[in-house]
């Protein structure tokens, strides 16, 4: 059978109905790949490392989970027109939901505020082709989710910022499928925070999903050094990350993720971006996989705490990536080795495998 999405798969878990219109674009069903070489670079015996590739969404992010979600209960009220503040991914995933209700007739427009400067290229770029209209603010996350929540409580126009509890809902659906690709549950996830929601997500869906509590994974959140609200115990008015998606001074979110570390015996503590950085390297070139830079901070945070002690030997661990790294082209160029665009060479055989270092075999 044709799959056809996170909300047809786990209806029974999600508020829906046979009246529910469903607004997706099978989003889900995304890899789980073991990781070997940062299994072994956290210095912990007999771990299974697996990082559950959300970059492979249909947007290219786990948002499109709640967003399957959020855009279906807004068609399902009536309502014409969504609205989100976003650092990127949020507002991509919100566009093409739109762009989606389009297609099956409903009447649906799509406004997306974002951090004028501090949105990766490919992003903004998504939510530019799928149709929204994107309202660049001289300010930050927090500052544009603000004024997109007092606009939907004044204005018929519906928030899908992950204050919506559609989003959350929709986002527990990555939970259930890790569980069902295991057949059981892992001892820990590791995820990066910014504004919350998602870390709430899988805690939520984790315990919807296994039944027995002390069989639940620790959650193990990770914010990064210069946007890390919950560690400091403080709002953060100017957070500085080269994870942009993870600038975040205020996360809405912030008592539930809290609820979720302290229920799952976990804990949310904070990566450098040198961290955050070290990480992504890794991801591409020491395992073949891909990532945007603020999703490796679960993989850089795995390592950190391991190397503390904080990671039980033979256990099984799930780093979630939460975004696809073609949305930051740049911040892969600056980061690898090669600085290929700069020099280009003659067309001629002996001249590259000269640049190439290669010797001749003799015969
Ligand atoms: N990773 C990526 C790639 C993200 O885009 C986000 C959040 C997070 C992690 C953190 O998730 O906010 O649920 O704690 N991006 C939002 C956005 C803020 O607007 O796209 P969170």
């Amino acid at each position: 059978m044709v799959y056809k999405g996170t909300i047809l798969k786990y209806s029974q878990f999600l508020s829906v109905n046979n009246q529910t219109p469903i607004i997706s674009i099978s989003e889900g069903r995304t890899p789980l790949v073991p990781a070997p070489y940062i299994a072994k670079q956290t210095g912990v015996q007999g771990l299974s490392v697996y990082l559950k590739m959300e970059g492979l969404n249909p947007t290219g992010s786990f948002k499109d989970r709640g967003m399957t979600m959020a855009v279906s209960k807004a068609v399902e009220k009536g309502a014409t027109k969504i609205i989100c503040a976003s650092t990127g991914n949020t507002s991509a995933s919100a566009a093409a939901y739109a762009a989606r209700a389009r297609a099956l007739g409903y009447e649906m427009e799509c406004y997306v505020l974002i951090p004028a400067g501090y949105v990766a290229l490919g992003k903004l770029s998504q939510a530019m082709i799928y149709g929204a209209k994107v309202i660049q603010v001289e300010g930050n996350f927090d500052e544009a989710l603000n004024i997109v929540r007092s606009l939907s409580e004044k204005y018929p126009i519906e928030l899908v910022n992950s204050v919506n509890p559609y989003r959350i809902e929709g986002q527990k659906t990555s939970a259930y499928e890790i569980c069902d690709e295991l057949q059981s549950s892992p001892d820990y996830i590791c995820i990066p925070v910014g504004n919350a929601g998602n870390i709430t997500a899988y805690w939520a869906g984790f315990t919807d999903y296994v039944r027995n509590p002390t069989a639940r994974p620790k959650m193990y959140g990770f914010q990064a050094a210069g946007a890390a609200p919950i560690v400091e115990g403080r709002i953060i008015e100017k957070p500085e990350t080269i994870g942009t998606a993870i600038r975040i001074g205020n996360p809405a979110s912030w008592k539930q993720a809290q609820k979720a570390r302290d229920e799952s015996g976990g804990l949310i503590d904070s990566v450098t971006d040198e961290e955050m950085l070290e990480a992504y390297r890794m991801i591409h070139q020491m395992e073949g996989m891909h990532c945007e830079p603020a999703s490796a901070a679960s993989v850089a945070g795995l390592i950190k705490v391991a190397r503390q002690g904080k990671i039980q030997h033979e256990s099984t661990i799930v780093c979630i990536l939460t975004g696809n790294g073609l949305k930051d082209p740049q911040t892969a160029i600056n980061q690898s080795d090669m600085v290929a665009a700069e020099k280009t060479y003659k067309a001629d055989e002996d001249a590259i495998a000269k640049v190439l270092n290669l010797t001749a075999v003799k015969s």
